[in-house]
């Protein structure tokens, strides 16, 4: 079995998807071992429903060295789902290809600081771009710039809205999230 860490900040649909996958096959032998919020989310309210171990730690400056010391041992997959604090160069470099995040752009385009939710669409219907798409990272200490695990684009359409590009976002991360998730663990797409 192998053991995933989420970490949420917000709805967490990403972690629902990943709760289905689990339960469905689609992501297999695996489990969700804790999910972490730094945050009063209702991404910990599924977590709970779900009868999933969790925890809420504040968000701040302690939070990687908080997270560190409550982290299951045997931790395979840390998915940061929806998850707003910035892990510290510490945390990220003791599980180094362990931590992925899901991005609602194409990475390099759209990322760093202040890109995250919302401000993301607004910034790509802002800069009139004709495609846009979610990427799946791995973590390190620079924000949005680890390697590149799956990427997926869409076509703008001249009539787009900030809500129907982040519906036609969360359906493609729908779709890459498992998969991404499955190849890190060493699962065959
Ligand atoms: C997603 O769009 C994800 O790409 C971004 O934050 C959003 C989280 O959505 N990082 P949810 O909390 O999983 O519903």
């Amino acid at each position: 079995m192998k053991n995933i860490v989420v970490l949420v900040s917000g709805g967490g649909t990403n972690l629902q998807r990943i709760i289905d996958c689990i339960r469905d096959g689609a992501i297999p032998n695996a489990l969700i071992s804790l999910v972490v919020a730094d945050r009063d989310c209702y991404g910990l309210e599924r977590a709970k429903n779900h009868q999933l171990p969790t925890q809420m730690i504040s968000k701040g400056s302690t939070f990687s060295t908080d997270l560190k010391q409550i982290l299951p041992e045997n931790t395979d997959l840390i998915v940061l789902a929806g998850f707003l604090s910035i892990l510290n160069k510490e945390f990220c470099d003791s599980f180094t290809g362990k931590i992925i995040n899901i991005h609602p752009s194409l990475l390099p385009k759209f990322g760093g600081k202040g890109m995250w939710g919302q401000h993301i669409h607004e910034a790509v219907l802002a800069a009139g771009e004709r495609e846009t798409g979610v990427t799946v990272h791995y973590v390190t200490s620079r924000i949005d710039e680890g390697k590149i695990i799956l990427q997926k684009s869409f076509e703008i359409s001249p009539d787009e809205t900030l809500q129907s590009l982040a519906e036609k976002i969360h359906t493609i991360e729908f779709e890459i999230l498992p998969k991404a998730i499955n190849e890190v663990l060493g699962i065959p797409l």
